[in-house]
């Protein structure tokens, strides 16, 4: 493996157009804390870079949406944002936004070096403008019906339903987002980065020299080179966002993916004057933590702009993950289904680390996970108040009960003292191999058996019952349990830098180094420690049930709301009423009518006669399974003539609010022909 002189850790700028949640920090932001943590202690040079991707066309709706100023948008979150990081320790070296002015002089010159090389290709296309509001509809600006799978609310960029990648062109009944009108196309010039000219290169970067990266990762990536890359505009007619630096772009801004990951490297020149020799020296290993919907983003579209601008350095690894569910539910901004930070913190305040713990212990590494308020729960009493609690408890108490707060002496070991001792340095090296090959969740495993060792140690030893007796050997194995809790400050400090520290103040130690775990004598005979206190607490089911019982009302609102009840229809007399003829009656035969994928052709028994009945269920109910089955008809609708059959009457369905239809069925069965009233 090669060796690199320094690391750049970036971590995707998350859009500030609303608040963190639990997903944004189990996906990216605890993995790359973790990391960044961990090579800071190995005495590493290193960088983590973060900051508010800050525009975009969901910022700008949300603007609209409030009433309210992009840049008003972007500062109340940027302000909340940035507060979150810090309160959960997810410790950046900066944590810039793209709004900066920097920001704006960085992404102006990259996309000049590029144009001036000629990299672009220019090209006027046929864009859809709203003509009442006098726009371009760039990426969200535009909703309809998605191709692929029905919904009706696709976005112009991406059906949130399917996940297939749209473009506005793909969709059926597109409307204006703005007006909600029918746009019309127009002719714009807009800036490509040509993706197939580097789809040679691209293909042996990845898929030859990359083959160490996550499969998830590197299968989305063949599965992009594999379709055949196409050129990518990297401009838009909108008026948010860094403006194209060239001559007749009035109007029109970078592409905010664009400009986007260049954020990394304003943000890296905002930190310091030195920031070229973590960008352009091959010395550098710089790695982007993602989530997986940004895959595509930094492994081919960002490397192909650096290989285009051609002196910058590419990434050596992109550990992106995939997603985190909540309550078997996927995470949704617009349907308050999240647990956000800010609110986390207000109803468990002080307990970072058990969220970072449990988010870690289930992360979503190679595949979508699901975070349940239970799993919490059980996270935090089973593990961390039972093992880890309980064992730095029982050994800080101790100490102070037998010797005042002094460490002992060491006296003779056993044969067990000593392969405990040597073990630590085992899960020493266990946990830095799975971080350094981004499986943190393994780690976490692993450092905790740290915790699990000493628990078991001092529950097999039981000092307490010889403390009389044998107090010397007493004595041994509380310096060894000592010995197990200061190394438990260094391997748990990259995932529970909150608690770690208190455990520093407790035994009156200061941070190590990495590679000071598996020293046996860190805590020297006669070091005196403070008084200990709870590192963590048992959380009670009230707590929990308080949790869920949020949800469940969340849940209960967007039913409400998204039930699209039919508007009532006009009255009608009682009179009118009586004119249909609604009765119950039995399908006799059922068959598809040829040529089509919509019908039934049904045989049915009325009670007054056999007849048939043409009705568009098919893609609902396969003929088969429906024969037999009662039903509801209107019996004295007048015959049509429907694919050239006769068809005399009409069966009664429910139609939800998916458009699904479901027969109208008697409770019980009743006789054919049974009057509906
Ligand atoms: O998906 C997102 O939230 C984007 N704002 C991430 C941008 S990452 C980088 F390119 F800046
Ligand atoms: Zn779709």
């Amino acid at each position: 493996m090669k060796n690199f002189k320094r690391y750049l850790i970036t971590s995707a700028l998350p859009y500030a157009n609303g608040p963190l949640h639990i997903g944004h920090l189990a996906g990216v932001y605890v993995p790359s804390d973790i990391y960044t943590r961990y090579l800071r202690m190995k005495g590493a040079d290193v960088i983590s870079i973060c900051g508010s991707d800050e525009h975009g066309v969901p910022i700008t709706l949300k603007a609209r949406k409030e009433g309210i100023s992009p840049q008003e948008v972007v500062d109340r979150y940027h302000t909340l944002n940035k507060k979150a990081f810090e309160d959960f320790g997810i410790a950046f070296d900066i944590y810039s936004r793209t709004s900066n002015k920097v920001h704006y002089d960085t992404a102006s010159d990259f996309f000049l070096k590029i144009y001036n090389k000629g990299e672009f290709t220019e090209k006027i296309s046929e864009q859809y403008y709203d003509e009442e509001a006098a726009s371009f509809l760039a990426d969200r600006y535009i909703t309809g019906t998605c191709p692929h799978c029905g919904n009706e609310n696709a976005y112009g960029d991406q059906c949130e339903k399917c996940g297939t990648s749209l473009s506005p062109n793909d969709l059926i009944n597109p409307r204006s987002t703005i007006s909600g009108s029918k746009p019309v196309l127009r002719e714009t010039l807009h800036w490509y980065l040509p993706l197939d000219k580097y789809e040679g290169w691209l293909k042996k970067w990845i898929l030859e020299d990359h083959k160490e990266w996550k499969t998830n990762v590197y299968g989305q990536c063949k599965s992009w080179i594999d379709q055949g890359l196409q050129p990518r505009a990297v401009s838009r007619d909108l008026d948010w966002g860094v403006p194209v630096p060239v001559e007749g772009a009035k109007g029109k801004v970078l592409y905010v993916w664009f400009d986007a990951p260049i954020g990394y490297i304003s943000a890296t020149k905002e930190l310091t004057a030195d920031w070229e020799k973590y960008w352009k020296d091959p010395e550098t290993k710089m790695v982007h933590f993602i989530g997986k919907d940004n895959i595509v983003f930094h492994c081919i579209i960002f490397p192909a702009m650096l290989k285009a601008e051609g002196s910058f350095i590419l990434p050596e690894n992109v550990p992106a993950n995939e997603f985190l569910n909540l309550e078997n539910d996927k995470i949704s901004t617009s349907r308050n289904w999240a647990v956000w930070l800010h609110e986390y913190l207000e109803e468990f305040p002080g307990k970072q680390d058990v969220l970072r713990y449990t988010l870690c212990s289930n992360a979503p590494e190679t595949k979508d996970n699901d975070f349940t308020w239970k799993d919490f729960q059980a996270r935090n009493n089973n593990e961390l108040v039972a093992i880890l609690g309980n064992f730095v408890n029982r050994t800080l108490v101790l100490t102070g009960k037998y010797y005042d707060g002094r460490v002992p002496e060491r006296g003779i070991t056993d044969e067990n003292d000593n392969s405990v001792l040597k073990e630590i340095s085992k899960i020493r090296e266990n946990v830095e191999s799975s971080i350094e090959t981004f499986r943190f969740r393994e780690a976490l495993r692993e450092a905790m058996n740290l915790a699990r060792l000493g628990n078991k140690y001092l529950a097999d030893a039981e000092p307490w019952k010889i403390d009389k007796t044998d107090p010397e050997r007493v004595k041994t194995i509380m310096n060894i349990a000592l010995q197990i809790t200061a190394n438990l400050t260094i391997i748990l400090e990259p995932f529970l830098p909150f608690s770690m520290s208190k455990l520093r103040n407790w035994i009156n130690i200061d941070l190590k180094k990495w590679d000071e775990a598996g020293n046996i004598d860190i805590l020297k005979p006669g070091h005196a420690i403070n008084k200990p206190d709870l590192l963590f607490e048992k959380i009670e089911d009230e707590a929990i049930k308080k949790q869920i019982s949020k949800l469940e009302s969340t849940k209960k609102v967007n039913e409400s709301a998204s039930s699209k009840v039919m508007p009532s229809k006009d009255q009608v007399t009682f009179e009118d009423f009586t004119k249909v003829d609604i009765r119950t009656a039995t399908i006799l035969e059922a068959e598809k009518v040829p040529k089509t994928t919509k019908l039934l052709k049904l045989k049915i028994d009325t009670g007054l006669d056999i007849r048939t009945i043409v009705s568009g269920i098919a893609e609902y109910y396969e003929p088969e399974t429906i024969i037999g089955r009662q039903i509801s008809i209107v019996a004295n609708l007048e015959p049509r003539k429907i694919k050239g059959i006769e068809s005399k009457g009409m069966i009664l369905m429910a139609e939800d609010k998916e458009g699904r239809l479901v027969m109208v069925t008697p409770a019980e069965k009743v006789s054919n022909g049974s009057p509906i009233k």
